[in-house]
């Protein structure tokens, strides 16, 4: 398909842009402690304004620091001190070729004292999402933000940067004045529309009185909110966007929010989810709208042509991959690297908060991290250069680690050979793949597939690595990524004919009865659990450990636990196995009662172990021999692919 509607160029207010394509706000984590844009974060940004994309809205900037910011790491742009690097960041993203702008906010409620070291506020004295006592703001505090934001707006122009956006979205300051649920407010900025608008509407009618009519500034506004009562609907905020573009707005920018379980829909999986909000905003008002929300290039192209939205915001899949607009420009669809929407990104920044609220004098971690692209973050040192002396490489294991160490170790000029047992490349991610939710996982694989072949990757399936076919193949050098092998629980008395592997089922190797017992509550047990209750099975789940999902992120914890108890799975961790028999599998609860529990077929997810055998007698013939991924400890998508990197450049 050509995306032609998606690469012309573009207008918002008097910016021209290069295309249709805007990276919208996304924290990193990347920035200084104390609100300073750091040297990674510069690079992080340059690297996505060369991959093509037409306009980058830099992640969020207190225009109240610290009171206002809402991460432990945030940009401020409340002071000139900050004027310096603020400016690095907008030269290099206009150097990288797109339009730069920022995203200007104050927490409110969510800016924690754990956070802050302040009492947060907000509109409402009310408690916080995490039970702190919140402070209303008078009048005067409102007068005296109003004109935060406007400095904050002359510092951005200061800096370089092409344009603001004022954050009234996500459950922060302006969205909390929005929102129902927060504002109960009897004054001017409580009750009406109006007067919950007005705070956010007093914001841009400041600002565009300073900077003219020339300067581009826009709001980010929610077309709905997910999981609470009384929320911001798609009506309201269609009235907001039409005051808005009164007060002088250069475009609305249509996101949305969540609560609870429902948290995560301002991230939604499933394609274009905030799109018929994005439409009806489009009809109330003139200036452009911008939609985002699992929009890939094609499904923006068909939003641009059917008049849904008037720019297209990309952030997660340019997260994954900042060169997908050059990449869909120049119609090379299959060396995108597939977003795979397990939110793993907006996790790491969670977990940064939650650890930096209970142990502040701890070294700050929480850094963005993605499963595809371990550059994120480290783009100056994860530039992929030739090497000085290409060499012949064998990797054994086509599973993430592999691959990935292959493709790159063919980018830096070396002679690949990938040596894998199965018919198939691909690994774990192959039965990873088929869970709900994790289809996007298969498009990993394919794109694996598709750059080794082109790339030139030499791949031998079928192929089992053993001194003699290792040594045949002559190798400089050894990248051992052999996987790991799930390992067997003692459990006295189980009739081992019932035992199939979580790999198998969900590969279809395995077929089970109308009663499964999984053992094992981390990832790949709980994973196959969903699958299996989705096609009516009875599940339970039991684990040695105290915790399930030990090893995960705490939204795909949240996902999983939610959809496992409304599927009827019951989940048992701290248990221990007393014995198998006719009947069913004895345990012993963490209540230290006896149960036993009934199955036609156990489901191994248990602990896996190394496949590293031959690694020894490798290392004694070979000089280079590098052991990554599972192979070396198993663990999750993210560490293999890292490592597998790690290891193309090492060699
Ligand atoms: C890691 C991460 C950080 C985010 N931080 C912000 C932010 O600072 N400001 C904001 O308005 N939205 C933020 N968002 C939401 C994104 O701007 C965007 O609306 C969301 O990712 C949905 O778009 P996508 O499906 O294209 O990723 C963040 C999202 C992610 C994944
Ligand atoms: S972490 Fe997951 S959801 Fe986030 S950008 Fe990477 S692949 Fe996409």
């Amino acid at each position: 398909m050509k995306l032609h509607k998606l690469f012309e160029t573009a207008k918002l207010g008097s910016m021209s842009l290069k295309n249709h394509i805007v990276m919208p706000g996304m924290e990193t984590n990347l920035e200084s402690p104390d609100g300073f844009v750091t040297p990674r974060l510069v690079d992080y940004y340059e690297e996505r304004a060369k991959g093509g994309v037409g306009l980058i809205i830099v992640q969020t900037a207190t225009v109240d620091y610290p009171r206002g910011k809402a991460t432990p790491l945030q940009i401020s742009i409340d002071h000139d001190k900050y004027l310096e690097g603020l400016s690095d960041l907008a030269q290099a993203i206009k150097r990288g070729g797109a339009r730069a702008a920022i995203q200007l906010e104050h927490g409110g409620r969510y800016a924690y004292s754990g956070l802050t070291g302040q009492q947060p506020v907000g509109p409402s004295a009310s408690l916080s999402p995490l039970g702190e006592p919140v402070k209303e703001l008078s009048v005067a505090d409102i007068m005296e933000l109003v004109e935060r934001y406007v400095q904050a707006t002359v510092r951005a122009q200061k800096a370089g940067f092409d344009g603001v956006e004022i954050h009234g979205a996500h459950g922060h300051l302006l969205a909390q004045f929005l929102s129902l649920n927060t504002n109960q407010r009897q004054d001017k900025y409580g009750g009406s529309l109006e007067n919950r608008a007005r705070f956010l509407l007093d914001v841009i009618r400041a600002c565009r009185a300073k900077m003219g009519p020339d300067y581009p500034l826009w709001c980010r506004l929610d077309g709905a909110e997910y999981g609470i009562e009384p929320a911001i609907d798609c009506a309201q905020t269609a009235q907001t966007a039409r005051l808005a573009e009164e007060a002088g707005a250069d475009a609305i920018h249509v996101s949305a929010w969540g609560y609870g379980v429902e948290f995560t829909f301002f991230c939604p999986g499933l394609p274009g989810f905030h799109l018929p909000s994005a439409a009806v905003i489009k009809r109330s008002v003139k200036i452009p709208v911008i939609a985002v929300g699992r929009i890939l290039p094609e499904l923006g192209e068909w939003a641009l042509r059917e008049e849904v939205a008037d720019m297209i915001a990309m952030g997660r899949a340019l997260i994954a991959d900042p060169y997908l607009p050059k990449k869909a420009e120049e119609g090379r669809f299959e060396d995108i690297v597939p977003c795979l929407g397990c939110m793993e990104c907006i996790g790491t920044i969670i977990e940064g908060i939650a650890k930096a609220m209970s142990d502040p004098a701890a070294p700050f971690e929480g850094e963005l991290k993605c499963p595809v692209n371990p550059a994120v973050g480290r783009e100056r040192e994860c530039t992929i250069s030739p090497s000085p002396a290409p060499r012949r490489v064998v990797v054994i294991g086509g599973g993430p680690a592999g691959m990935e160490a292959a493709r790159v170790a063919r980018l830096r000029g070396h002679d690949v050979t990938l040596m894998e047992k199965g018919t198939q490349l691909g690994g774990q991610l192959i039965a990873a793949s088929v869970p709900p939710h994790k289809e996007a996982i298969s498009l990993l694989i394919e794109y694996f597939r598709t750059q080794l072949t082109k790339l030139g990757v030499t791949v031998e399936l079928g192929k089992e690595a053993t001194m003699e076919t290792v040594a045949d193949a002559k190798p400089d050098a050894v990248i051992w990524a052999a996987g790991s092998t799930v390992q067997q629980p003692e459990i006295s008395g189980l009739d081992w004919s019932k035992v199939v592997s979580a790999h198998d089922v969900l590969t279809g190797k395995a077929t089970v009865g109308d009663a499964v017992v999984v053992i094992g509550a981390e990832g790949i047990g709980c994973e196959t659990a969903n699958f299996l209750a989705n096609k009516g099975v009875k599940v339970t789940i039991i684990e040695v450990m105290p915790q399930a999902l030990s090893k995960e992120g705490p939204l795909t914890q949240m996902r999983l636990f939610d959809e496992l108890a409304k599927k009827g799975v019951e989940l048992r961790t701290g248990v221990e196995y007393e014995k198998a028999g006719r009947e069913g599998l004895s345990i012993r609860t963490s209540a230290g009662d006896k149960r036993k529990l009934v199955a036609d077929t156990y489901v191994l997810a248990t602990g896996a172990r190394s496949n590293s055998e031959l690694v020894p007698a490798l290392r004694e013939k070979f000089d280079h021999v590098d052991v990554i991924g599972d192979a070396l400890e198993p663990r999750r998508i993210r560490d293999a692919i890292a490592e597998g990197f790690s290891a193309g450049q090492r060699v």
